[in-house]
């Protein structure tokens, strides 16, 4: 059994990295709490296991996996069970996330989850994605999202 949060301040370096591995505290803090999250991960179904954290404005940080449903267009990402968290809590913004996937390189998150971040945070957002072994890339969700709706669109 993988010690996880040996895991999240171990320094190893890796060729996919596009970065050199975070050192931003805030940043690690969330690593480790996506890492435990991710090991609550429900997914019977797919078998792929998700953990996420985001930082929010109030100085905490919210905590989400993956929840799955036989029915599947039921299914939650870790990302917005971990932004739920913040925003049920008090929190109004997040200024930082992370996600760790089994995959390698880490998997970026999906559009949807990208928009929940955009409603929550600027373009200057810090994502960081990472897996078990360590591998990382860090991100902004200008990044990945970088034409994304927001509510100036909206008549009004
Ligand atoms: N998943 C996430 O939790 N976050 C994403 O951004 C993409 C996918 C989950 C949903 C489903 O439980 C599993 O990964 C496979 O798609």
């Amino acid at each position: 059994m993988p010690c996880f949060a040996a895991m999240a301040t171990r320094r190893r370096a890796s060729p996919t990295q596009t970065r050199a591995p975070v050192r931003d505290a805030r940043l690690r803090r969330l690593l480790v709490a996506a890492l435990a999250a991710r090991q609550r991960a429900w997914a019977p179904y797919s078998n792929y296991q998700v953990g996420a954290a985001v930082l929010g404005d109030d100085g905490r940080v919210y905590a989400g996996c993956n929840v799955e449903n036989g029915s599947y267009g039921a299914c939650l990402c870790a990302e917005r069970n971990a932004v739920g968290q913040a925003i049920a809590r008090g929190a109004r913004r997040i200024l930082a996330a992370v996600v760790v996937t089994p995959s390698s390189p880490p998997a970026p998150p999906c559009g949807i989850c990208l928009q929940t971040f955009a409603e929550f945070a600027d373009g200057s957002l810090p994502v960081l994605l990472a897996n078990p072994e360590d591998e990382e890339r860090r991100f902004t969700l200008d990044e990945l999202l970088p034409h994304r709706f927001d509510a100036s669109a909206l008549p009004g």
